[in-house]
């Protein structure tokens, strides 16, 4: 498969065959995120896979009640644990990082037959505290992760020329 096919066949699967997924498949998505490139190189992305029933319905009910989170058979969690970083363009390098790496791991699942769908709707602290996450690492994403048991709907995107500028800023 092309990247290019990865990217056209991946979309945000909110529902789950109840199959577990092979080590071998999850861990060539970890694999992903373990080569996706860094401000300089930091890498201080670090992922909690979590597979367990109960503790993924716990992060259902902190991922602001969306029950599907916890109907996938793994719960990837990416957190960074240094947040102190900044660029000479003013943005922080952690929640670039780490969401690079997310990006990443989304289309090694697709590549797989995976589905996922990135979770940014979640209460952090919760998320921390029902995970052991120490207090300087910060929460970035969840990532559910497993079969999918949905078709893939038309992608709704901007047009083209609605998002690319020739040589200058056009309003
Ligand atoms: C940063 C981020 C946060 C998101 N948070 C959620 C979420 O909490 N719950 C959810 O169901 N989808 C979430 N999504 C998925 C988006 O709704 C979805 O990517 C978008 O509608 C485009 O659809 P597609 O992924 O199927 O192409 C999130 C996506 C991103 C990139």
């Amino acid at each position: 498969m092309t990247v290019m096919e990865a990217i056209g066949r991946r979309f945000s699967v909110r529902k789950f065959k109840p199959y577990e997924i092979e080590d071998d498949r999850l861990e060539r998505v970890l694999e992903a995120a373990r080569l996706a490139p860094s401000a300089r190189n930091l890498q201080e992305w670090r992922f909690v896979v979590v597979r367990e029933p109960r503790m993924r319905a716990a992060l259902a009910e902190a991922s602001n009640g969306q029950g599907f989170v916890g109907e996938a058979p793994a719960v990837i969690v990416a957190c960074a644990t240094s947040t102190e970083h900044v660029m000479s363009c003013g943005l922080h390098c952690f929640p670039i990082d780490v969401s690079i790496a997310m990006a990443y791991m989304t289309l090694a699942a697709a590549e797989e037959e995976l589905g996922t769908c990135w979770i940014g709707a979640f209460n952090a602290d919760k998320v921390k505290e029902l995970l052991g996450i120490p207090e300087g690492v910060i929460v970035v994403g969840l990532l559910p992760i497993g079969y999918p048991d949905a078709e893939a709907p038309s992608k709704t995107r901007l047009a083209m020329d609605e998002i690319v500028m020739p040589e200058r800023w056009r309003d």
